[in-house]
């Protein structure tokens, strides 16, 4: 035999070719996308370190809604702004909330569209922090049960699906609980599982002015050094009842996400979370780099590594690719 025996490039010689054998594919149907939902009526403003992604009234959401729904994008993810925040984050469960009017006004416009809901406390808290402060700590079990009721009126206001992002201990069960016992039986749990103590949500902070006042999320948010553990928050919160499960970031952290679907083979969700997005933008509005095929390129990476479906900004430029 002559050398060499294999010629991978032989498959690589046309777009046809490298078509028939590809491995991993992208679609429409695999994304989210998050938006974030203001108090008031006509509000629409830019956040400066992620173009393109504005904080909105709820009128403002439909609108936009509409037009995600019409790139045949299945789903979205509410953020809230509170019109005032406190110690408790009270504003996170009310029913006039700009996530529960949004998802209304969504549900009202007959949109073809599933709603996911972000539950946290760190939008609508004075110190900025995912859950009840006391004495500079973090509390676990009262944070809990005002998540349940947030979820509650997500639920109630007509969401599909409700994320908590919290990494409270024992939400996903509280949830669940709460949810059953108000008929609300057939809303899903996405679980921010694998949520990690991420730089890379910086410009976030900026979206849903949600950053802490003291302190940072390490004594609740993952330890980015850490796999095994994010083995046993996943396993947990699906013990709990989480439907579905996310890793978070994506990026940084494809090998979580590869082990997740490995090992579970519950549907996974990958957050390209706002950093992610915002380097992009950033690099590629200073030329150097091309912006949609980094864009295209981060997505299928994310896929590939055994995602199922993807939080991210890029959503509505993704699918005009598509
Ligand atoms: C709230 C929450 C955060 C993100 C999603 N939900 C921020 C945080 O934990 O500080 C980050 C999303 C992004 O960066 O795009 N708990």
């Amino acid at each position: 035999m002559t050398f060499p025996i294999h010629r991978p490039r032989r498959l690589r010689r046309s777009e046809a070719l490298r078509g028939f054998v590809r491995e991993t594919h992208l679609s429409t149907n695999g994304l989210v996308y998050p938006m974030f939902a203001c108090p008031g009526n006509k509000v629409r403003t830019e956040i400066s370190s992620m173009p393109g992604v504005h904080q909105q009234s709820p009128d403002q959401i439909v609108e936009e809604c509409r037009e995600v729904a019409g790139f045949g994008i299945p789903a979205v993810i509410l953020f809230g702004l509170p019109e005032r925040k406190d110690e408790t984050g009270s504003e996170s469960a009310s029913a006039q909330g700009a996530v529960q009017r949004s998802i209304e006004a969504i549900r009202k416009a007959k949109l073809n569209l599933l709603v996911i809901t972000d539950v946290c406390l760190c939008e609508y808290t004075s110190h900025g922090h995912c859950g009840v402060v006391e004495g500079g700590e973090i509390l676990n079990d009262p944070s809990v049960a005002l998540l349940a009721n947030a979820a509650l009126s997500h639920a109630r206001a007509g969401a599909d699906i409700v994320a908590p992002s919290d990494m409270m201990d024992g939400r996903v069960a509280a949830i669940r609980n709460k949810l059953d016992e108000n008929n609300f039986q057939d809303v899903a749990i996405l679980s921010y599982a694998a949520k990690y103590c991420s730089a890379f949500y910086g410009p976030f902070r900026e979206a849903a002015q949600s950053a802490p006042q003291f302190g940072d999320r390490r004594s609740y948010q993952m330890d980015p050094g850490n796999a095994l553990e994010a083995m046993r928050e996943v396993l947990a919160d699906i013990q709990e009842g989480a439907d579905a499960v996310m890793v978070k970031p994506a990026g940084p952290y494809l090998d979580i996400v590869s082990r997740v679907k490995a090992e579970t083979g519950y549907p996974v969700a990958a957050y390209q979370v706002s950093g992610e997005y915002a380097m992009i933008c950033a690099a590629a509005e200073r030329g150097w780099i091309e912006k949609e095929r980094v864009m295209m390129e981060s997505l299928l990476g994310i896929r590939r590594a055994g995602a199922d479906f993807i939080v991210t900004y890029f959503a509505t430029e993704a699918a005009k690719q598509l």
